[in-house]
């Protein structure tokens, strides 16, 4: 209802600002424990049909903030308290960097989608450190990447050094290798580039947690439907627990915003509405290639309990959004998880877990 009164004011302003200021509200607020368990109360959904074991641990609900929202790990405590079962923290670099020049982040109202091109802008995987350290509420899942100025040839190093920084830290873990705004990052997920990169972060998580930390890989949506498979059969391999997607797409067809074009717009990763259909296609895809074998998480176009339990059914055990909590507001979590306990009820089940791949 607030967020329906304020969204207006909003949206009049940049969006990196408006970003910016509703976050840094939320996590002021949060800042007075009265205010988080006010929060709690409010936003979150506790239902026991939601839960789900997955990674080593217990998920209070399946459905995460995705990547990207909390680059820096400073709110994700607020943003759990406003009902998310997972917070996806980054991307974090090996290094702080500024990211892509201002503007960087637009709105496509009418397609309900995000166009962005941030380019990792954070402050570096060492100053989370501290923020991560502290004990926690929510389940944390950091993402990591390349710093920009790293050149290719030493793009291991620079995410090995983020995970000796952070292994310890995560209740999951992402390679991203699969945002369109750090030149020639998609290439990693070539799998020749990949298995290397892999094998290097899973040694270094072995080495520096003692508690074994789950690893995934984050893909983009524009791979060819054969480099989707062979990253699926290289995750079996290399023994990966899970694979993430998707990022965002370069693809900007079919959109309605007439102003969306590279021209008027420039480069970037379109999100929400948009990549639904992709989303859900190399979702079926994964599974139909690693069974159960893989966890999945399913993330791009999730806009409502409808779109996150087809996801399920049809083999996520997670789900995530970004683009919709823009335009749906903080209680989406909320309807959201309702919706989804609901869905397990009518269709006969206990638990969500139930549903897990049931279409596939
Ligand atoms: C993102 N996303 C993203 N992903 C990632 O792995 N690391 C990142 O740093 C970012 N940054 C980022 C910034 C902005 C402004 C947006 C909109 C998105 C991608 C995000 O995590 C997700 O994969 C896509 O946005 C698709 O999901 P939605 O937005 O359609 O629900």
């Amino acid at each position: 209802m607030l967020y329906r009164l304020i969204r207006p004011l909003l949206y009049r302003m940049d969006a990196e600002v408006a970003h910016h200021l509703a976050f840094g509200a939320l996590r002021r607020a949060a800042r007075v424990p009265l205010v988080t368990g006010g929060l709690r109360s409010m936003a979150q959904v506790r239902d026991p049909r939601l839960e789900v074991r997955a990674l080593g641990r217990t998920f209070p609900n399946p459905l995460g903030l995705a990547a990207g929202f909390d680059k820096d790990a400073v709110g994700f405590e607020a943003l759990g308290a406003l009902g998310f079962g997972h917070v996806e923290i980054g991307t974090l670099t090996g290094q702080p960097q500024e990211g892509n020049p201002k503007p960087r982040l637009f709105r496509l109202e009418s397609d309900r989608a995000l166009l962005n091109r941030m380019g990792f802008n954070n402050g570096g995987s060492l100053a989370a450190v501290p923020r991560l350290s502290q004990p926690r509420e929510v389940l944390v899942g950091v993402n990591i990447g390349k710093t920009k100025v790293v050149p290719e040839d030493e793009a291991i190093a620079d995410y090995v050094l983020s995970t000796e920084r952070l292994a310890r830290h995560a209740d999951y873990f992402v390679v991203n290798v699969s945002s369109p705004n750090t030149p020639g990052l998609r290439d990693l997920q070539a799998v020749e580039k990949l298995a290397p990169l892999l094998r290097a972060v899973r040694d270094a998580l072995d080495a520096h947690s003692d508690a074994r930390v789950p690893l995934l890989v984050k893909i983009a949506p524009d791979l060819a439907d054969a480099d989707i498979e062979a990253v699926a059969r290289m995750a079996m391999e290399l023994e990966l627990d899970g694979v993430l997607a998707t990022n965002t797409t370069i693809d900007r067809s079919g959109l309605q915003t007439p102003s969306a074009t590279v021209e008027a717009l420039g480069a970037g990763g379109l999100s929400g509405a948009p990549l639904k259909t992709r989303s859900l296609d190399v979702l079926r895809r994964l599974r139909r290639v690693a069974g159960d074998s893989l966890l999945l998480i399913s993330v791009g176009g999730i806009e409502n309990a409808e779109d996150a339990w087809a996801r399920i059914r049809a083999g996520a055990t997670l789900v995530q959004l970004y683009t919709a909590f823009i335009y749906g507001g903080p209680l989406l979590p909320k309807r959201i998880c309702q919706g989804l306990a609901q869905a397990v009820t009518d269709a006969g089940f206990d638990n969500i877990a139930d549903a897990i791949g049931v279409d596939a």
